[in-house]
């Protein structure tokens, strides 16, 4: 199989997840690379199915696809026996059941995963009090999922057609590990550094923040705790006050602070 074309189908609130998903295209060296962003809540419709080879990239939350990935993915795409490179990007502790989980998925939605690839990105409530996989992916990650994507192309090349493909072996367990739903919990927002600017509101996956005349309101009931919106900022107004969180911080950043590498399955 040539691969002509790409599409990548990604929720990346962070963007490293983005980021990999395009390292990995680029390095699959197709002329042609699309995009289905399912970050954010518009595209209804019919379900996309065109394009070459599918690239589909989630976070890891909780050791699962998040939940508002795994709907958007139901709800926006089908894979109409395209081939599809799985990759989970996940902030140094560890991806647990999201391969499997994301194959499981991409089958049920009709694509033939050939390839996955578990990649690390700077964990979403890493703070630079408190780091965890800071500046990550790097440009060594970068290059791993360039390198990753070569030996995507190199396996497709050798397939007649993605249905000769067996069924692709990941890491994780069946049933999946609880994941992780909204629990109130969302971040605050300094009113003494906020000027009302509205980009925390406009990043935000499930469109949870209201900014008003005088003030950032946020429904934490549908908050995904995602951290879109404190990266977003441009005064350093949106952060995380809560005590829960800042344990779990405490927790990575002492317990999950060696480096880990991507992990790659062929
Ligand atoms: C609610 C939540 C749960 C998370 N759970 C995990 C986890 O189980 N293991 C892990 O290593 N990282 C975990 N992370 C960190 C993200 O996987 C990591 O920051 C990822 O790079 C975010 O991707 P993005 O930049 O594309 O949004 C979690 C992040 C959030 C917001």
């Amino acid at each position: 199989m040539q691969c002509d074309e790409a599409r990548l189908i990604f929720f990346s609130p962070t963007k490293s997840t983005l980021r990999i998903a395009e390292a990995v295209a680029a390095g699959m060296g197709c002329g042609n690379v699309s995009r289905v962003d399912l970050t954010f809540p518009e595209g209804a419709g019919e379900p996309e199915a065109d394009g070459g080879v599918a690239v589909i990239g989630v976070p890891v939350y909780a050791g699962r696809v998040p939940g508002i990935a795994a709907e958007r993915l139901r709800a926006r795409v089908r894979g109409g026996g395209r081939p599809a490179v799985l990759v989970a990007v996940y902030g140094n502790r560890a991806f647990e059941d999201t391969l499997i989980e994301l194959r499981d998925l991409a089958v049920e939605l009709g694509f033939k995963p050939v390839a996955a690839g578990a990649f690390i990105g700077e964990h979403s409530f890493s703070s630079a009090a408190l780091p965890v996989a800071p500046g990550r992916p790097d440009d060594a990650d970068l290059q791993k999922a360039r390198d990753f994507g070569a030996q995507v192309a190199a396996k497709l090349a050798g397939m007649a057609s993605a249905a000769d493909a067996p069924e692709l072996a990941v890491p994780g367990n069946v049933p999946y590990r609880d994941g992780c739903a909204p629990n109130g919990l969302a971040p605050a927002t300094k009113a003494d550094l906020c000027t009302l600017c509205g980009e925390c509101a406009r990043l935000c996956p499930v469109q949870v923040i209201r900014v008003t005349e005088t003030a950032v309101e946020t429904d934490g009931d549908g908050c995904i705790r995602c951290s879109a919106c404190i990266r977003a900022c441009p005064t350093q107004a949106r952060v995380w006050d809560a005590p829960r969180i800042h344990e779990i911080n405490v927790f990575l950043n002492a317990n999950h602070g060696a480096r880990k590498e991507p992990e790659t399955f062929l």
